[in-house]
């Protein structure tokens, strides 16, 4: 088999508008602008609302993938949605995107590594294409974390955000797109950022929920200490796989969690902050789409080109982290347009004709309608 590489030809966002500042967190929380800018570097961050959902802003930011890629829903063999706020412990939230933008022929799978799901989710995909297992993916970092935070905790409440990003990676002989990856983990620092309630280890009750063990729980000073530490680690063991220097890399893309650990990552491995992406004042911690909205981003104001070589990094709950190295490429040439409004149109239309269908086999075969 000759050999194959996985290119990122498109990529989305989508972001609530509801905006909510420092000011905005002062009336709630003993908190105030100053504390949180000078620790986090967050101004502000964008809050989902009620009708927004980690499926729907995740569908949104996947179609302007597409849309950029020019690739149809029912091109694409897989679709993972990292994400740390599913709507539902199941179906698998990529299933409700699967079904919102019709690809018809996409398996379909949520993962779980918290902040690091998307570098994780980048390199699972960009595997399936590498060993011709299949041709186009569509990953998605999707998160509406505001609902698993408490309100009334400052040490949460002012740091997350809501949002969604999206890659549609494709096969090509052409060297480039991922280059190489990192995924690590070590399980003996899950108590350090936790939602304690709520799985099947403790399930939901009137006890959980009176002692708010449904909500975001966090050792903010551990995880800090663990973030500096591992961020310019996996950086350079993703630029050593890839047999290249960091003189090598035009750009690092890291997760948006704090200004402070970015900078120390940065200092450690002795790279120019002008040449780190960082965008969380406007959004703060999103999680699992911190990285691909700091890329469209970048993408967005000309910054990050065809052809850099950019390392995407981060940490999150677990504890876990990665990165991936990649070359990037941009859409591959084609004649066909994607409208996302007509996509969405459709892919409406037969979800509710195979629920109606579904209803229908019931009715007159009793339970054992089809599929
Ligand atoms: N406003 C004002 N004061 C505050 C606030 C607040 N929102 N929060 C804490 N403080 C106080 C503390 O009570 C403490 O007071 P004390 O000294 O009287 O005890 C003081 O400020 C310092 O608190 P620290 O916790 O030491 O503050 P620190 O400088 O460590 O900053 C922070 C806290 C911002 C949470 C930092 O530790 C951090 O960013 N940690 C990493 C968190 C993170 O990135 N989590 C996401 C991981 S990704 C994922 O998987 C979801």
């Amino acid at each position: 088999m000759s050999p194959r590489y996985a290119h990122i030809t498109g990529w989305g966002m989508a972001i609530p508008e509801k905006i909510v500042t420092n000011h905005d967190l002062e009336k709630m929380v003993d908190t105030n602008d100053e504390w949180i800018i000078s620790r986090t570097g967050i101004r502000e961050r964008r809050i989902a609302s009620d009708g927004q959902s980690t499926a729907t802003l995740a569908a949104e930011a996947g179609l302007r993938a597409l849309e950029v890629a020019n690739l149809r829903p029912a091109d694409l063999d897989l679709i993972i949605v990292s994400t740390s706020s599913p709507e539902y412990l199941f179906p698998a939230t990529a299933c409700l995107v699967q079904d919102q933008i019709g690809a018809v022929k996409a398996g379909a799978f949520d993962l779980s590594a918290a902040c690091t799901g998307f570098v994780y989710a980048l390199n699972l995909a960009a595997q399936a294409i590498r060993s011709h297992s299949i041709e186009n993916a569509l990953v998605i970092g999707s998160e509406t974390l505001s609902r698993l935070v408490n309100w009334k905790d400052r040490n949460t409440c002012i740091l997350f955000g809501d949002g969604a990003g999206a890659f549609v990676l494709q096969a090509s002989e052409e060297v480039g797109g991922v280059l190489s990856a990192v995924m690590r983990s070590d399980g003996s620092g899950g108590e350090l950022l936790v939602v304690p309630a709520g799985g099947s280890r403790h399930l939901t009750s009137l006890q959980t929920v009176y002692e708010g063990q449904h909500y975001i729980q966090m050792n903010g000073r551990e995880v800090f200490r663990f973030a500096t530490r591992v961020m310019s680690q996996a950086t350079q063991e993703a630029v050593a796989a890839a047999n290249l220097k960091m003189e090598d890399i035009q750009w690092i893309i890291p997760h948006q969690a704090n200004q402070r650990i970015i900078e120390a990552a940065a200092r450690n491995l002795e790279f120019p902050m002008e040449r780190v992406i960082v965008n969380l004042d406007r959004y703060g911690n999103t999680s699992t789409a911190s990285i691909p909205l700091a890329v469209c981003e970048a993408i967005q104001d000309g910054r990050l080109k065809p052809g850099d070589r950019v390392v995407m990094v981060a940490f999150g709950a677990g504890l876990t982290w990665g990165s991936v190295l990649t070359q990037w490429t941009g859409p591959f040439p084609t004649r066909r347009k994607v409208r996302p409004k007509r996509v969405r149109f459709w892919a409406r239309l037969r979800s509710l004709l195979r629920r109606l269908r579904r209803r229908l086999d019931g009715l007159l075969w009793g339970r054992g309608g089809t599929a």
